[in-house]
């Protein structure tokens, strides 16, 4: 019955969402058994699989990856932001996390975003050169390489060179990506150029995407090492803008970046390990406390996706949004009560005040949130036959950053300054509000949502997954775990299953398509509003069991690709 509803579902979801089957049947999860790598682009998930099959390990593919996004998903696929990064063996039992998150330049400061009348200019906040943070991805791709990788950083970036320089053929995806965002890609003459031909037109779909400058900046990169982003022609280029159009990064703050290898969130949900990422970013934090305090009821017999499910659920998030604006920060920089946030025992004293009624928000705390949209930050997940496992999100924030192309450099900036708490109380891009503990400061990492997971089972990797999507990264995350471990999903099924989202403010409870009127009644009838709005995340997924690996690649996008040999 369970298994009819899901695959209903799921053809439902694939059919409102996937307009491009690249590599199959999709209504099973792709099965390998030496390795799998899942991307949000099959040309990433191909050169990342030709790494494995080649005898390199998660860590050589994930790098791989991550820098053939940066040419073939310039909306999210970056080496002008930043991200986590989470690595897992199964022989050492050991989950570390790379951070290398976008930090402040030193010239910035708390109020640099308010304007005469101490209201935020969100203009300079989210599309000047001042929202940009000092980059991390160049950096800890080659930390993860240095310290856990085999093959060099020039081989690992050798794809993204060939694919950067011969260019790749525009997908529909890419194609309504530029053509979504040009008013903002057209703004700066080098992001024009870039995107659009000389007679201002957009490369259509079957056209070749072709990044000249781009592929310039990976081979002086693959030449002359990470370092050359930092210290060499690419950092002066950065440089040149900044002081051009105003912005704040400085040769300085290039040269002093460096990315941090930090000890991963823990948590257990029923008998499972949840690692996941720990401050600067608050996504680990909150999908371990999230799901402690789901731990209190039996989701599982309440069931997948029903009026009581949800309602416990959304209760959950909206308790730990309120927690995610008072005490979540940079941890360098402010005291996380990472302990507390994550307990058992303050999450059993949390779930004692949620009853069968909606908390108002307001209850809990006042505030007030608009509701922007963007997903656009992006996820992969990889395993080897050696027993490791990479859990990766990186971004450059909105869709295409800033939308800020660096003049000669041929990449986008990203802005992530603008996921700085800009004024106690008042709500960043995705109504998140924050405060003291995100203020800006200069150095600073700027809080983040994203939660690059890996969940064990008896100490060996079972799910490694993540997600795009703003605030809604850390509930799409615990759903998948839920659905896998609550509700018995099969993994493509438990990624593709239709969401819901709490997060405080706004108080609404976010969902997809794909819920029945009669849940929405049920959950109105509990006080609830429920809003149906845009898909939520690209929870790019593998389930590790009896030693076969299970792909899972979300169907909300056209290009995800779960490839396995
Ligand atoms: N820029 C979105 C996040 O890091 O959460």
């Amino acid at each position: 019955m369970l298994r009819t509803k899901i695959f209903t579902i799921l053809v439902l979801v694939q059919g409102v969402f996937a307009q491009n089957i690249l590599e199959g049947d999709r209504s099973v999860p792709i099965e390998s058994k030496d390795g799998m790598v899942v991307t949000s682009h099959f040309l990433a998930s191909q050169e990342a699989l030709k790494v494995l099959k080649n005898g390199g390990n998660a860590i050589d593919a994930a790098v791989t990856a991550a820098f053939a996004l940066a040419v073939t998903q310039p909306r999210s696929g970056n080496i002008g932001g930043g991200g986590f990064m989470l690595v897992s063996n199964d022989k050492t039992n050991k989950v570390i996390a790379i951070d290398y998150r976008e930090k402040a330049p030193a010239a910035a400061y708390k109020d640099m975003f308010l304007d005469k009348d101490k209201n935020v200019d969100k203009k300079i906040s989210r599309f000047s050169h001042k929202s940009a943070g000092v980059p991390g991805t160049v950096a800890g791709l080659a930390l993860a390489l240095k310290k856990y990788g085999t093959i060099s950083l020039s081989t690992a970036l050798k794809p993204a060179i060939k694919l950067a320089q011969e260019g790749f053929i525009i997908t529909p995806r890419f194609y309504k990506g530029v053509l979504s965002k040009e008013k903002r890609l057209k703004k700066y003459k080098a992001s024009k150029d870039v995107f659009f031909k000389k007679d201002g037109s957009a490369y259509q779909v079957g056209d070749r995407f072709i990044q000249k400058d781009l592929a310039k900046t990976l081979k002086r990169i693959s030449k002359y090492g990470a370092q050359e982003f930092y210290t060499g022609k690419t950092a002066k280029y950065i440089v040149e803008d900044m002081k051009k159009h105003g912005g704040l990064i400085t040769m300085n703050d290039l040269k002093n970046y460096s990315p941090s290898i930090r000890k991963p969130v823990h948590g257990t949900y029923r008998s499972y390990d949840i690692y996941s990422m720990s401050p600067p970013s608050s996504g680990g934090a909150h999908v371990v406390q999230i799901l402690n305090i789901m731990e209190n009821y039996d989701i599982s017999s309440l069931g997948h996706n029903s009026a009581d499910t949800i309602h416990i659920m959304a209760e959950s998030m909206r308790r730990a949004y309120v927690d995610r604006a008072e005490y979540l920060g940079d941890s360098d920089f402010v005291k996380v009560p990472l302990k507390g946030l994550t307990s058992k025992a303050y999450a059993k004293e949390l779930s004692k005040n949620i009853t069968n009624q909606r908390t108002p928000s307001k209850d809990l705390k006042a505030g007030n949130a608009p509701g922007y949209e963007s997903n656009e930050t992006t996820h992969f997940s990889i395993a080897d036959k050696f027993g490791n496992v990479v859990s990766n999100t990186y971004t450059i924030n909105f869709s295409y950053g800033s939308g800020i192309i660096v003049n000669k450099a041929g990449f986008l900036l990203n802005n992530e300054m603008d996921d700085f708490s800009a004024k106690p109380g008042v709500a960043n891009a995705y109504g998140l509000i924050g405060g003291e503990s995100n203020k800006i400061e200069p150095n600073k990492r700027m809080l983040s949502s994203m939660s690059p997971t890996i969940v064990k089972k008896d100490g060996k990797n079972f799910l490694v997954t993540g997600s795009p999507g703003g605030s809604r990264i850390i509930t799409t995350t615990l759903q998948v775990i839920s659905n896998v471990i609550d509700h018995n999903l099969n993994i493509l099924a438990a990624v593709s299953a239709p969401r819901m989202h709490h997060q405080w403010f706004p108080d609404e409870i976010r969902i997809e398509e794909g819920f029945s009127k009669d849940t929405i009644k049920l959950l109105e009838q509990k006080g609830h509003k429920v809003v149906q709005k845009k898909s939520m995340g690209a929870i790019q997924s593998i389930m590790i069991k009896d030693g076969i690996f299970y792909g899972a690649a979300d169907p909300r996008r056209s290009t995800s690709s779960a490839l396995g040999f």
